[in-house]
């Protein structure tokens, strides 16, 4: 079983970013993390970032054939991108969305996630371990 994981824009700034919300932790430690919770699921896994929402696409329409489950934070396109849920929807992957900080609790545009409406489960305000929770719910453990 192959896992991907996709995170969206500024992703690549944690350890630097509003470290109030997102913590110290940069997106390094972030990608052993995950390598990590690859190894404790026993599945293989791939992790990608981008600022870009059109590569998210791309990085989406690639899995078919290649990953069985996707983990993904799309960060702001969270709350914005048709483009990015349809993708999702296109490719049928099961998929669980994560996010680091406790979007509810937040500003209320961030209460709208459209990618939630391609996702089998929603993981949030819980940093690092939602995509820990998010890997093993797919490796169905
Ligand atoms: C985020 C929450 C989003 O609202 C924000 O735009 C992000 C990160 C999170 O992981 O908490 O960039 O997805």
């Amino acid at each position: 079983m192959k896992i991907l994981v996709i995170n969206g824009p500024n992703i690549n700034l944690l350890g630097i970013r509003e470290p109030e919300i997102y913590g110290t932790e940069t997106y390094a430690d972030l990608v052993n993390f995950i390598e990590e919770a690859f190894a404790e699921a026993g599945v293989e896994g791939d992790v990608y970032q981008s600022n870009h929402e059109g590569e998210i696409v791309d990085r989406i329409q690639k899995a078919i054939g290649d990953a069985d489950g996707i983990v993904i934070n799309p960060a702001a396109y969270t709350h914005t991108s048709v483009a990015i849920l349809d993708a999702l929807k296109a490719v049928g992957i099961p998929t669980v969305e994560v996010h680091l900080s406790d979007v509810d609790s937040r500003e209320s545009f961030r209460k709208i996630s459209y990618v939630s409406l391609a996702a089998a489960k929603t993981i949030k305000g819980k940093g690092f371990e939602g995509y820990r929770e998010a890997i093993l719910y797919l490796a169905g453990k």
